[in-house]
């Protein structure tokens, strides 16, 4: 991989997107990396929570990389906007949950990366905008559909249509980042909420994550069926077992992946 670095600690995958230069700009040759990168992911067992986040001080991600799309045709804007579906939609949806750590500006792709993540943990300095009408184009790594569906759709026209960059604070009181940490902290923070995760049911944890993604996307009727279904299933688990059992019997339950 020419343009990531991954690395995996105590059940934790972590994925920086590496092109500081460029403050980590977003190519069609790093997408393709992220797909597959995020393939072979989706199937370790020994991997539970991904942590997203970008090499050096400044950036997450500034954005697609507009040098690639300056002289772009509209069959290349549709092709790369479609690789960029792909490989979210991929890590929207993996097994594992996933933590984008924004260590500084997120702005087009990079709010749009952020926000195919689970849970958004931002640095004090981070700054996200959607700055793509500012460039004759509109977001198109998902950020017309899963900013509405995060901030609401008053929200998400707002800052589509002004581009204004909101500080982590305004991120926070808005919904899009789950916390605001010192910058120094944010990696700890991550990392410590990850701890958390993996200790609990890690099975239930995957059901919980595809009935929410799942449901968001249907009427509630449906979701809840699938609701039902998921929780039938979890009934089948030894994980379901010990959990119940431990609390009836006044002792801390010995969770497994299954
Ligand atoms: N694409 C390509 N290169 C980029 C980039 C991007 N999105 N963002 C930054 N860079 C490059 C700069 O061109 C510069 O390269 P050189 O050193 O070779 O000149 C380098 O990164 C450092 O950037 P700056 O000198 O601009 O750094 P700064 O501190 O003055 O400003 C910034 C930082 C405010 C983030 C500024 O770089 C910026 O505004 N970047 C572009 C942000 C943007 O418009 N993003 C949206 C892109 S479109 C998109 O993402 C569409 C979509 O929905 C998928």
């Amino acid at each position: 991989m020419n343009n990531l670095l991954f690395n995996v600690e105590n059940e934790v995958g972590v994925i920086t997107i590496n092109r500081p230069k460029a403050l980590n700009a977003l190519n069609s040759e790093t997408l393709s990396e992220l797909k597959q990168l995020v393939g072979e992911i989706e199937k370790r067992k020994d991997i539970k929570v991904v942590i997203v986040t970008g090499s050096g001080e400044k950036a997450f991600v500034a954005g697609a990389d507009i040098a690639e799309m300056v002289n772009g045709t509209p069959v290349e804007g549709r092709q790369m906007c479609l690789l960029a579906h792909e490989a979210f939609a991929k890590l929207e949806n993996i097994p594992q949950v996933t933590i984008a750590a924004v260590n500084g500006y997120a702005l087009g792709g990079g709010c749009e990366l952020s926000m195919a993540c689970d849970i958004r943990i931002a640095a004090d300095n981070a700054k996200f905008a959607q700055p793509e009408v500012n460039l004759g184009i509109i977001p198109g790594f998902g950020g017309t559909q899963r900013l509405p569906r995060l901030v609401g759709k008053g929200r998400a026209k707002e800052l589509i249509f002004t581009t204004d960059q909101i500080d982590a604070q305004e991120a926070y009181r808005i919904g899009l980042a789950n916390k605001v940490v010192p910058k120094d902290e944010l990696m700890s923070t991550c990392l410590k909420m990850a701890e958390k995760i993996i200790s609990k049911a890690s099975y239930a944890v995957t059901l919980a994550k595809s009935a929410i993604n799942t449901g968001m996307d249907v009427d509630l009727a449906s979701g809840c069926r699938f609701e039902s279904d998921l929780f039938g299933l979890a009934f089948s688990t030894n994980d379901k077992k010990e959990g119940m059992s431990a609390f009836l019997e006044k002792r801390k339950a010995d969770l497994k992946d299954f």
